[in-house]
């Protein structure tokens, strides 16, 4: 049974007091709700021990947003495997579009970042997803199997399983323009079989694949009922406990 997962994507927001608020909000509404998925947060990196100390009881995963591709050394402004691993971190997002966009993150930075994270016992969340233009191009499948091809296909059939992978259309994050669940289903549906192509279907039905671009309240449901898709990254809907408990409770 593939693990059902809504994590949040807190992107650079909250100061301390919000970000510390929130967490407690969640771990409160957690111990009180039975839950039919993993809950997992990333919070800005300044955020992680407290997160550690707030949930020390593992009740919810805590992410960062990203990580070096680097084991160690003169890389000012950035986080290593090994440091995450020493926080007791559960893993880190890679490639997420906004790190490709203002930062030219490429698959193969994903993919050495990956395999580091792998190494360090760290769950690596790994975003693809294709732009509107490629989308308008009819370019959506060859461009999410290259993303997938490139940033995964180097590691054994044992470390894939453990790599959650975030479908994210860059046209359906933050806009309000959320793929149909039809969309969703379809790259899900793809990316899996180009896994089970490499890996057979038995690995490739493990692997845990989320949606994420404008999941909201009124939309989760139908979404995460497809049946390739295994959850959601949430970004702003993430941001508020009212909508983030009604994402999670999708799953009931
Ligand atoms: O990583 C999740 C994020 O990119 C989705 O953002 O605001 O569209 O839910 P949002």
């Amino acid at each position: 049974m593939r693990r059902k997962i809504v994590a949040g994507n807190w992107k650079m927001n909250k100061n301390v007091i919000d970000a510390q608020q929130l967490m407690i909000q969640l771990l409160s509404y957690k111990n009180n709700n039975a839950t039919n998925c993993e809950v997992w947060i990333a919070p800005p990196s300044l955020y992680l021990m407290m997160a550690k100390d707030i949930y020390e009881k593992e009740e919810i995963g805590v992410f960062s947003q990203d990580m070096s591709e680097h084991e160690s050394g003169a890389y000012t402004g950035e986080i290593s495997a090994d440091m995450l691993e020493s926080i007791d971190a559960n893993g880190s997002l890679i490639g997420h579009s906004e790190r490709r966009q203002y930062h030219g993150e490429t698959d193969s930075h994903c993919n050495r970042k990956i395999k580091l994270a792998l190494d360090k016992g760290l769950i690596p969340v790994y975003c693809n997803g294709e732009t509107l233009e490629q989308r308008k191009a009819g370019q959506h499948l060859e461009v999410v199997k290259t993303q997938t091809e490139t940033a995964l296909f180097t590691l054994s059939a044992e470390e894939i399983k453990r790599v959650v992978i975030a479908y994210e259309p860059v046209w359906a994050i933050g806009t309000g323009e959320t793929a149909t669940p039809e969309q969703a289903q379809e790259i899900h549906a793809h990316i899996r079989n180009i896994i089970a192509a490499k890996y057979g279907k038995e690995v490739a039905d493990e692997v845990s694949i989320l949606y994420g671009g404008s999941v909201k309240p009124d939309n989760a449901k139908e979404i995460f009922s497809q049946p390739d898709i295994d959850g959601g990254l949430i970004g702003g809907a993430a941001l508020k406990l009212e909508d983030f408990s009604k994402i999670i409770e999708a799953f009931n």
